[in-house]
């Protein structure tokens, strides 16, 4: 039998995943590795240790799945979007990647919509405004802080780009993961060589862009022995994470959004036009479905957020705790807790917040502390919060007047039915889930079938494999509680973003 594999470089693992044709999952491995914070706003992680987590799960899947050398006819490879891998001319890492949540680049945005003449002059060029979190504000910090790495620079690569290299020595990205770097024109699905002129980023520097289920090269001879892969496997465009994850959820066609709960929030829906916020507050990307693009918006810190509360502060002494029983006893406590968490607000800014503030000096709070409040209720408002920040981004989506039918919940946070029910009852609409709870992995392995042929396009590998396994209806009175409770929500960022930049100046 043929068999996929969906490999995802997220942001605490990677993860590769064997797929059948028809769909069904026959092998899943994971390996996880550091993120560095060397100082306050900055977010970073070695390209060398994808690679060596891309080792370990290929050959863990391909020893799962019996080992035979030509079983795997095609990958996919997704994984999290805007990181910068800069080589040099021998294709060496030049530093460690900056991060999607590395929020050290606000002066060189301002220095980018400068030097294309305005905001709107480059929403028009390139879909999007300059947001710390992209490619180019990275690439333009490097000439401005650290000019002699930037004197090595030949290549640049996206994070699962430098995985495709190491795999088959091809330098080649897809459209969607492309699009976060704000050096693509979105409209037309190629890099945008007036932006990249004005920006004085040679473009050769780039790698060639393909559609997500297009072939962009086959597994190198030098790795292929070690990986128990063939030199006949196909690697595909694939996808960033989010396109990735959508295409896993079935999300490829109008009136679907995918709310994904994991480090970071997204929520993502399928347009068949180009449609842009005339306000930047929205992302406007490529999708990984041919001709096809889609509006995001994306709040840096949810599951995250609760990583972060079970790793600082619920801590167990308990070495060998997992932190699936940390999530698990604290979900519970949580659980025991009322709607609204007795007053208690969370703003998960735990590393600014992209949609829709682009404040990278945003702080994470808790708002409404009393003697009462217990740690369900800490946990309880941290999923409220999260919850809260997704519902931002789905009303500006109704501001522009997105069709959404239906909100497929999906991401690690997903497997919550407590945080899949605070969603439903937070937006006012249903959140359903499905039967493939792999999002990126499961996506682009997806987009390798379509590669190796199996299917003719996207939609009807989706239509295929992809149904509703549950469905988490609106409460009635929760919801009008929140209702109620969002506009104080939207209205603490308002009353506290002053004191945030008040805090900034005070750390420098
Ligand atoms: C998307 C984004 C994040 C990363 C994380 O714009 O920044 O979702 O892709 O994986």
């Amino acid at each position: 039998m043929s068999i996929l594999l969906g490999i995802d470089v997220g942001t605490s693992s990677t993860k590769a995943l064997a797929v059948s044709p028809t769909g069904d999952i026959l092998a899943e491995s994971t390996a996880s590795y550091p993120l560095h914070h060397p100082r306050p706003l900055w977010s970073e992680q070695s390209p060398e240790d994808w690679w060596q987590a891309t080792v370990s799960v290929v050959r863990d899947v391909v020893k799962k799945v019996g080992g035979k050398r030509n079983s795997v006819t095609a990958i996919g490879l997704s994984g999290q979007m805007h990181g910068s891998v800069f080589l040099d001319k021998k294709y060496q890492v030049i530093r460690p990647a900056l991060l999607w949540n590395d929020q050290r680049t606000a002066a060189e945005c301002q220095e980018i919509e400068n030097r294309v003449g305005g905001r709107k002059a480059l929403i028009r060029m390139v879909a999007n405004p300059a947001l710390t979190g992209f490619t180019a504000p990275k690439i333009v910090w490097l000439r401005n802080h650290e000019p002699r790495n930037y004197d090595k620079v030949c290549h640049i690569l996206l994070p699962k780009d430098y995985i495709r290299w190491r795999l088959t020595g091809e330098l080649a990205t897809d459209v969607s993961d492309a699009s976060g770097t704000l050096l693509l024109d979105v409209a037309n699905r190629d890099w945008n060589l007036k932006v990249l002129s004005k920006l004085e980023i040679d473009s050769r520097w780039l790698p060639a862009c393909f559609e997500s289920e297009d072939v962009t090269g086959q597994i190198a001879a030098t790795v292929a022995e070690s990986l128990g892969l063939s030199t006949e496997c196909i690697v595909v465009g694939g996808a960033g994470d989010c396109a990735a994850n959508a295409v896993g959820n079935g999300v490829v066609k109008s009136g679907l959004v995918a709310s994904s709960l994991g480090t970071s929030g997204v929520v993502f829906a399928h347009s068949d036009e180009v449609q842009i916020d005339p306000q930047g507050r929205l992302h406007t990307f490529c999708h990984a479905v041919r001709d096809k693009w889609h509006l995001m918006g994306v709040t840096l810190s949810a599951a995250g957020s609760l990583e972060w509360f079970c790793q600082q502060i619920v801590k167990t002494g308990d070495p060998k705790a997992s932190m699936d029983s940390l999530y698990d006893r604290v979900t519970s406590e949580a659980s025991a807790v009322a709607r609204g968490s007795q007053g208690l607000f969370f703003l998960p800014y735990l590393a600014g917040e992209r949609t829709p503030h682009a404040d990278p000096l945003a702080r994470g709070s808790f708002v409404g502390l009393t003697l009462s409040h217990t740690r369900g209720h800490l946990v309880r408002s941290i999923m409220e919060g999260v919850a809260y920040s997704l519902r931002d981004c789905i009303q500006l989506m109704q501001e522009l007047d997105v069709p959404i039918r239906q909100i497929r919940a999906g991401g690690g946070g997903a497997r919550s039915p407590l945080w899949r029910q605070i969603q439903a009852n937070v937006f006012g609409q249903k959140v359903v889930t499905l039967n493939a709870e792999q999002g990126p992995a499961y996506g682009v392995a997806l987009l390798a079938a379509v590669g190796a042929g199996n299917y003719k396009n996207i939609q009807e590998a989706c239509k295929a494999t992809i149904h509703i396994n549950s469905e988490t209806p609106v409460q009635r009175e929760p919801r009008q509680y929140y209702d109620r409770a969002f506009p104080v929500y939207r209205h603490l960022y308002q009353t506290l973003k002053d004191d945030f930049a008040a805090i900034a100046n005070l750390e420098c």
